[in-house]
């Protein structure tokens, strides 16, 4: 079973990031909107860390990922379908690489903008990547809900295209080969 990606099959690794990824983004698109709608107190602040936590696990996991897709490429879209289907297949998968790296980079900045430490699971702080100000952090929290919301909608079409096509697109993400 191979690692990497060849010119027909997605290797072991790009679909280990994928499903990883995938679980990871649509449970914290959850808890993001559950956290965006409670006050913090005493009790709910542990909450907050452990969706920046998550949320900079996969920051981590999206950079390794589009540096595993440019250096082992994935494999030529199977053909079949009208040219419209692809470009826009194509156009949802660029909006979620640039999604999964700007929305937990804009929740780090508004985090850090505030002027509470980033701990990585209450143990390594992370550096201060913007300026204590009130006006970085209501601009970066902006910016990270309307994120959100593209990055749910961009998620919604990506998964309503792979349940419509049947030529074997889903299974090649599950097994490798379609
Ligand atoms: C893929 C990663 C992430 C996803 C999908 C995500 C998702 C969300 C969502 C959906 C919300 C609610 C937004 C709203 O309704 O306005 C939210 C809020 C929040 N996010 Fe994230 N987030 C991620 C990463 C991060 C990171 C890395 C940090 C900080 C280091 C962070 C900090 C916060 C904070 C503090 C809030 C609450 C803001 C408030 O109280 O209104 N998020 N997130």
């Amino acid at each position: 079973m191979g690692v990497t990606n060849s010119a027909t099959r997605f290797g072991l690794a790009t679909r280990a990031l994928h499903w990883l990824m995938a679980a990871g983004i649509i449970a914290m698109l959850g808890f993001g909107t559950y956290l965006g709608r409670i006050e913090p107190s005493l009790s709910t602040i542990w909450m907050y860390g452990a969706h920046k936590s998550v949320g900079l696990v996969l920051l981590g996991l999206a950079v390794a990922r589009v540096g595993w897709h440019l250096a082992s490429p994935p494999p030529h879209p199977l053909g079949g379908v009208p040219a419209w289907q692809t470009a826009l297949a194509r156009a949802t998968h660029r909006g979620l690489y640039l999604l999964i790296v700007a929305v937990p980079l804009s929740g780090w900045i508004g985090s850090a903008a505030s002027g509470i430490d980033v701990v990585l699971f209450d143990r390594w702080t992370l550096p201060r990547i913007a300026p204590l100000s009130e006006a970085w952090t209501d601009g970066a929290f902006l910016v990270h809900g309307v994120l959100t919301k593209l990055l749910a909608a961009l998620v919604v079409l990506h998964i309503a295209g792979a349940l419509k096509r049947r030529d074997g697109t889903l299974r090649r993400m599950l097994r490798g080969a379609a």
